[in-house]
């Protein structure tokens, strides 16, 4: 990882190294992260498709619920939680 594009994000309070170029979701995982939300029954989520599509993966991001961390780059600074769907309103798919 070169030096100039390394920086912290910051995933339910705690710094996680991150690189430039890579998303949300892969530099979660990379850092041993896999449970990204959970259920109105409490049941544990993360990345399935990794392109945008099953929705799975949805964060907490910079205060934005419902984002899909596979498909958003991360940024220096950055604030990633993980959602609990049971405080939030969800796509109708996940009900
Ligand atoms: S992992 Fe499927 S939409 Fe993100």
């Amino acid at each position: 990882m070169p030096a100039e594009s390394a920086f912290t994000i910051l995933f339910d309070g705690r710094p996680i190294p991150a690189e430039d170029g890579r998303s949300v979701a892969e530099t979660l995982l990379e850092n041993g992260v896999h449970t990204f939300r959970r259920t109105r029954n409490g049941e544990p989520r993360g990345p399935f498709c990794n392109m945008g599509i099953c929705f799975e993966c949805r964060m907490v991001i910079d205060g934005h619920p419902n984002s899909r961390s596979c498909m958003t780059p991360v940024r220096p600074g950055m604030r990633v939680e993980t959602q609990h769907d049971s405080n939030i309103e969800a796509p109708d798919e996940d009900r």
